[in-house]
């Protein structure tokens, strides 16, 4: 059976949304996908096929909840199985202000007491796996034993996949900051997985190039990329015959075909305008010019452009840069 986790694509709020995961999917079929972390609450009191419905395609994805009431993440995880996503991953990562308030997010590392109870209450109600994606400590809940410890709590509670951000978090930094000020620390994360072997662990954090997920993937069971991936989601197209040693034949040209037709097929303006502002990210590497990537916008808006032209003010540049297709 293959081990999706071995290449993840991390949640990220306001641009992992189902536009960007089906972007990715042209890319990779093998990696891990996950939602942006969407509060236990809003599920509950939103409108669930706005905030949960995805495509088939996306499979294998995870869907991440926040939160830190064990009754509320429990019925927002039974929606989001009944939504048939393949994992629900809670936050225990996040250290924004937000979550700071409402005592979620990385804070559920100082209260391991609330977090099982969190953990116990999700396991009872659902099938689907339940993992955990957190840090290596918050403030001055640091060191191996801490880490040590909580792992070591936390697996008790029934949890056997990690995906662990390895740096820990500090109050008072904002999240851009919390993302590259504390100090990256990977060999913590390689001795837990020494500490316990029997437990899955993926590591995160500050990972760019293909060679360093092979290298990682010596000491752990899988890794995680954020910023990376969205800033190049061409980068995708090594990854299933690098890391799954799986020919998948995907193409750049064709899968940024059929992003395009899905762009063209949604019928909702504000949803058109996320998910070009996702496709942005992948013209940049294409073409630098200013005036391609105007001509573009301009003509995906134009209703009375055929899809076949709409491509055509970056044709050139696509056959110059046809070695994205292979590399
Ligand atoms: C814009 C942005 C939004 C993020 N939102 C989330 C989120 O919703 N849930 C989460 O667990 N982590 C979130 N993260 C953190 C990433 O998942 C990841 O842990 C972090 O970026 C470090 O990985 P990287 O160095 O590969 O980007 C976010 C990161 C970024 C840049």
């Amino acid at each position: 059976m293959v081990n999706h986790h071995k290449f993840c694509i991390a949640p990220m709020m306001k641009k992992t949304d189902k536009h960007f995961r089906f972007m990715a999917r042209q890319f990779t079929k093998n990696s891990m996908l996950y939602t942006e972390m969407i509060h236990s609450n809003a599920i509950l009191k939103g409108d669930t096929d706005k905030l949960l419905k995805f495509d088939n395609s996306e499979h294998p994805v995870g869907l991440q909840l926040g939160g830190s009431d064990p009754q509320s993440l429990a019925q927002a995880a039974i929606i989001g199985e009944e939504y048939g996503y393949d994992e629900i991953n809670l936050n225990v990562g996040c250290p924004s202000k937000k979550v700071k308030s409402g005592n979620f997010g990385v804070f559920l590392m100082k209260n391991v007491e609330l977090l099982g109870s969190c953990i116990n209450e999700v396991k009872k109600n659902i099938n689907t796996p339940f993992t955990i994606k957190c840090r290596i400590g918050v403030d001055n809940f640091e060191g191996e034993k801490y880490l040590e410890n909580f792992l070591s709590t936390v697996s008790d509670h029934g949890i056997n996949t990690f995906i662990v951000h390895a740096r820990k978090a500090i109050s008072g930094l904002d999240t851009k900051r919390n993302r590259s000020i504390p100090p990256l620390n990977y060999d913590l994360v390689y001795k837990m997985k020494e500490r316990f072997p029997e437990q899955k662990i993926i590591i995160n954090g500050g990972i760019e190039e293909i060679s360093d997920v092979k290298t990682q993937l010596k000491f752990v069971d899988g890794v995680m990329l954020g910023r990376k991936i969205y800033s190049d989601p061409a980068f995708l197209l090594q990854v299933d015959k690098e890391i799954y040693s799986n020919v998948t034949n995907l193409e750049f040209g064709k899968g940024l075909q059929n992003y395009m037709s899905y762009i063209l097929n949604l019928d909702n303006k504000k949803d058109v305008n996320r998910a070009i502002t996702h496709l942005l990210q992948i013209i940049r590497k294409i073409s630098n010019t200013r005036e391609v990537r105007k001509q573009l916008l301009h003509n995906i808006r134009d209703n009375s452009i055929d899809l076949k032209d709409v491509f055509d003010c970056f044709k050139e540049d696509l056959t110059q840069k046809a070695h994205l297709q292979t590399r």
